[in-house]
């Protein structure tokens, strides 16, 4: 496979970086990860708008290879070249604050950030969609910034390997008695006949699923609350479901091993993830 590196496309095995990359030594980094759907990129504007906003958040110079339509350029140019150009693939695009001496501190502002994108063939999860996801719940280990999409990734990590270990497709994070979002992915609950999602704050990430969702469910005139869902309204829940690039619209069907609903993938997700899609 190709990759875009600083500036290079090369073979992934020729792509290397700096052991005193701020990305390896501090997680000093943010990133993409944007669908393409048999070639057409998915909504690449807001991805690209989403990594400005982070890199803005982290005081990381704006890559000139990105400005512009610098991500969609790139990730064309990588699935063409790649053979991708006409099937359901992924890009992933990583930004740094570049190789420097360690030191805490930001290294001088002329240090060039390492500009990473690669792409890989994506099958998109219709398996798991069809018998309805398992989730665990655990508490939200992370930091106080979760609105930027940085790749200090640790604690989703911890929670996804949680899930794994448990048997279970994604790990619902939880901070004194609320639903936040999932490890790599937004939740969204149906109560009393409201779509429920956690509002935007630096608590949580705003997935440009979650804001693809809203926008459908506008469309589809069904009642939304941008309202915290609490743990203990949970079980009275009608359906749940996940939001994210790699999951569209996802349903869950059991949380904790409690089945959600009547324990079937629900109707309104079906309904969005037909609208998403
Ligand atoms: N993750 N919340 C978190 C913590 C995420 O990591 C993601 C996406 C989302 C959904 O965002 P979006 O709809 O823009 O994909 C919400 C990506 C897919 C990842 O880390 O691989």
């Amino acid at each position: 496979m190709l990759v875009y590196l600083n500036g290079s496309i090369l073979e992934r095995e020729c792509a290397h970086i700096a052991v005193d990359d701020r990305g390896f030594l501090f997680g000093d980094g943010g990133y993409e990860v944007v669908r393409a759907a048999r070639g057409r990129l998915v909504a690449v504007e807001r991805h690209a708008r989403r990594f400005v906003r982070t890199l803005d958040g982290l005081a990381i110079a704006h890559p000139p290879a990105l400005a512009g339509t610098g991500l969609a350029d790139i990730s064309r140019e990588l699935l063409e070249r790649n053979g991708l150009a006409d099937r359901d693939a992924l890009i992933y695009a990583q930004v740094t604050r570049g190789a420097a001496p360690r030191t805490h501190h930001y290294p001088p502002p002329d240090t060039p950030p390492t500009v990473y994108v690669s792409v890989s063939p994506f099958q998109p999860p219709d398996a798991v969609r069809a018998r309805g996801a398992r989730v665990i719940t655990c508490p939200d280990l992370r930091w106080a910034r979760c609105d930027l999409k940085t790749v200090n990734l640790l604690p989703n990590a911890m929670a996804k390997q949680r899930a794994v270990e448990m048997g279970a497709d994604e790990a619902v994070l939880l901070r004194e008695g609320v639903v936040m979002e999932g490890s790599a992915s937004n939740v969204f609950a149906v109560l009393d006949g409201v779509v429920r999602t956690h509002p935007l704050g630096t608590r949580i990430l705003g997935g440009i699923t979650r804001e693809l969702v809203l926008e459908a469910a506008a469309s589809l005139d069904l009642p939304v609350a941008e309202v915290p869902v609490l743990a203990d309204e949970l079980p009275r829940c009608s359906e749940l479901f996940l939001t994210s690039t790699t999951n569209d619209v996802m349903p869950i069907v059991l949380v904790d091993g409690r089945a959600v609903g009547c324990g079937r993938p629900g109707e309104i997700a079906r309904r969005l993830y037909d609208a998403v899609r």
